[in-house]
Order: structure tokens, then sequence, then C-alpha cells
């Protein structure tokens, strides 16, 4: 018999998000005969309640290279993993190189991938929120258009590629997001028994927050969303395992989270205990919105638009804006109505399952 040389494939990833994404693909891609799996981690984040801690939780292999990048301006950052990241790729030579998301880092893969002619699968391609004022919304729109297999969460996401004529391949498979969150699943439950007495809650009786996206975090809006949410405080507990963006520039202007629960980042099996467990969430995270359909939980965004709008039409997810007014309205009058709340959770929304072995289908029959 011939021995077949395996396909050299490269993951690129250098932030939360995209560990968690990714994490039921990296195993199936490390295993697969076929495949040569080289993974590069940018090092975007690089704190361990931001990093290591979802390497260990989530059985994942330790990155071939780590770039240890850190944190810059947009353009440094950018530009310092492209550099880092081509040395590899030129040194590596993969067939195929894959980035997940929206991040710097994805760019960063995707722009060093392409200068080089090597194919690039996107996974989540195809999001927009339409505000070309967002990072991640630059960095989303560039690498969908140097993609050569695009896997497209849903169909908004397939009809924003096809307007935009990308010249690459579109897939409809559905969302990573969802395989992660299925795997752990099951152990919520056991989490939480913990959780409760360290955080003093009792399921149903709390929300769980984050805030960390740019727009929201710019000193003017971080003030004035979170004088609304410290307000409602007072009366409602608030946990907030907080980003370390959103602490540096709370903490840099005195803003007030003195009703708060602030907590440090959580690992992802205590925060998907902690989603499952809450009356609602209060999120600007893109990931969250969909984990929160996995646990049914309702999902309030302090956004003008979200790249997940499949989810607010069927009436799950809601838009409550960023005017302090009316984010205040929108979590008190939830809050105080559980036949809504009820109502809301009776509403069925279907999610992919074992989206990641169908990308190492497509990835394997890549000629
Ligand atoms: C990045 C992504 C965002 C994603 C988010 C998830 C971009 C443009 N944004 O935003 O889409 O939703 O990750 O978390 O890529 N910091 C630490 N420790 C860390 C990482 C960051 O202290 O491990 C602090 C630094 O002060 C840094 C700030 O957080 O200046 C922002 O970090 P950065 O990686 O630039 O962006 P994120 O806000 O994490």
């Amino acid at each position: 018999m011939i021995p077949v040389t395996p396909m050299k494939i490269a993951t690129i990833l250098g932030t939360r998000p995209e560990i968690i994404k990714l994490s039921a693909l990296i195993p199936l891609l490390d295993s697969d005969k076929r495949i040569e799996h080289i993974l590069i981690h940018t090092g975007q984040h690089y704190d361990y309640g931001m990093d290591a801690v979802f390497f260990e939780e989530l059985k994942l292999r330790k990155p071939h290279y780590l770039l240890n990048v850190g944190s810059h301006s947009q353009g440094k950052q950018t530009g310092l993993m492209l550099e880092k990241i081509e040395d590899i790729l030129v040194k590596k030579n993969p067939v195929l190189v894959i980035v997940q998301g929206d991040t710097n880092s994805t760019l960063a893969g995707a722009l060093a991938a392409a200068k080089l002619g090597i194919a690039i699968v996107h996974v989540e391609a195809g999001c927009r929120s339409f505000n070309r004022s967002m990072p991640e919304e630059i960095n989303r729109v560039i690498t969908d258009a140097v993609s050569s297999i695009l896997i497209a969460p849903d169909d908004n996401a397939v009809a924003n590629l096809k307007k935009e004529g990308v010249f690459g391949e579109i897939i409809n498979l559905g969302s990573t997001a969802f395989d992660a969150a299925v795997r752990i699943q099951k152990f919520v439950g056991i989490v939480f028994n913990t959780l409760r007495k360290d955080f003093g809650i009792e399921e149903g009786n709390y929300l769980l927050l984050t805030l960390h996206r740019a727009e929201n975090t710019t000193p003017e809006r971080l003030a004035s969303i979170m004088n609304t949410l410290n307000e409602i405080a007072k009366d409602i507990p608030i946990i907030f395992p907080i980003h370390p963006r959103t602490l540096k520039i709370a903490q840099e202007n005195n803003v007030d989270l003195s009703n708060i629960h602030v907590r440090n980042p959580q690992s992802y099996l205590k925060f998907m205990s902690l989603l499952a467990h809450a009356r609602f969430c209060i999120t600007d995270s893109g990931g969250i919105q969909e984990e929160a359909l996995v646990f049914n939980v309702p999902c309030l965004i302090p956004r003008n638009e979200t790249e997940w709008m499949r989810l607010v039409d069927a009436g799950k997810n809601v838009l409550l804006g960023t005017d302090p007014d009316k984010i205040k309205q929108g979590i008190l009058s939830l809050w105080d109505d559980s036949a809504r709340l009820q109502q809301i959770k009776h509403i069925k929304v279907d999610y992919p399952r074992h989206v990641s072995e169908k990308i190492i289908d497509i990835i394997a029959h890549h000629g």
C-alpha cells in the first residue's frame, strides 16, 4: 500500500472565544490520521483566567507555537501577529489555515495565509453587525473576503456573504459554539452546588452580566451603562465576571460598581453554570447569545445591533440598545414578569449539533 502523506493544516487562535469555539474541532484535527495539525496561539489573550484555564478545562493540547503578542493598539497588535504568523507559515507550509470568528488574531491569521496563497477556512463566516466602527466588523469583512471556505452559522450569514460577492465557497453548517456548550451541559448542575455557596446565589434569583466590547467600554458609555446597572443591583443581585478591559477602564474612571457582585473572569464550566442557573443574562458578547440558547436562558443585549439576529427575531433574545433608561426598563420589566419569562422560555429555536465533525469532513475532502 502506498503511504498517504497527511495534509498539513494550521489553526490560528488567540483569544478566549476562539479557544472555546474551536475546542471541539482541535481534538478532531489532532487525532485525524489524514491530517498533520499545527496549532498557533498569537497570545492576544495571555492571563491565566482568559487563556490557560480554558486549555486545561477543555483538555486541549498545548499550542505548537505561542507568539506572546499581548495587548497593543489595534494596528500594532494585528501587525505584530501578521509578522510572526507569516514566519511560521513560511517554515511549515500548510495547505490550509483555519481561523475562527472576528478578533485581531482571526484577521492576522487570515491575512498572513492569504498573502502566501494558502487556502483559508473561516469558521463563523458572514456574521455582520453593519457597524463599521467596531474592530470586529472590519475583521470579519476582510477575513471573509480572503477565505476559500466560509463556514456560515446561519441563513443571515449566508445572505450577507452572497451580497458581498465573496470568492470562496459558502457552506451553511451552524455555529461551533453549540458543540462546546453541549459538551459540558451535563456538568453545569454539579458545578452550581459549589458556586451557589461561593456566590451566595440560588437558581433564578440573580442576573449574570458581561460587558467588554470596545464600543461599550469608552469611559462615557461604560459609566452610563454601569451607573444604571449599579442602581438596579441595589434590589437585584447582579453577578459580573469582569473582563480585564472593562475592569481597567472602570478603575481608571472611578466607575461605581459597589452594588454589583464583581468577580474575576470565570472558567468556561463555571461561567456556563452561572449562565444556566440565572434568571436571565445581560451581555454584549456574541458567543453568550448562542450559549444562552443551549441553556434556555433569555439574553438581553445592551447594543444597538447584533450579529445574531436569528435569535432576536425568534423572540429568544432582546436588543436593549445603549440608552440607560431603556436598559433599565428592559431589565426591570423582564425581572418582574414571570409570565413573559416563561413565554420566552417556551419559544422553540433549534440549534445545529456536531458542526465540528462536519467541518473535518469538508476539510478532509479539500483538494
Ligand atoms: C478581544 C476581541 C473581541 C472578543 C474578546 C473576547 C478584538 C478586536 N477583539 O477583545 O472581539 O470578543 O477578545 O474577550 O480582537 N487584557 C488582559 N489580559 C488578557 C487579555 C486582555 O488584561 O489576557 C486586557 C488588556 O488590558 C487589553 C484589554 O484587555 O488592553 C483588551 O484586550 P484585547 O485582546 O485587545 O481585546 P479584548 O477586549 O479582549
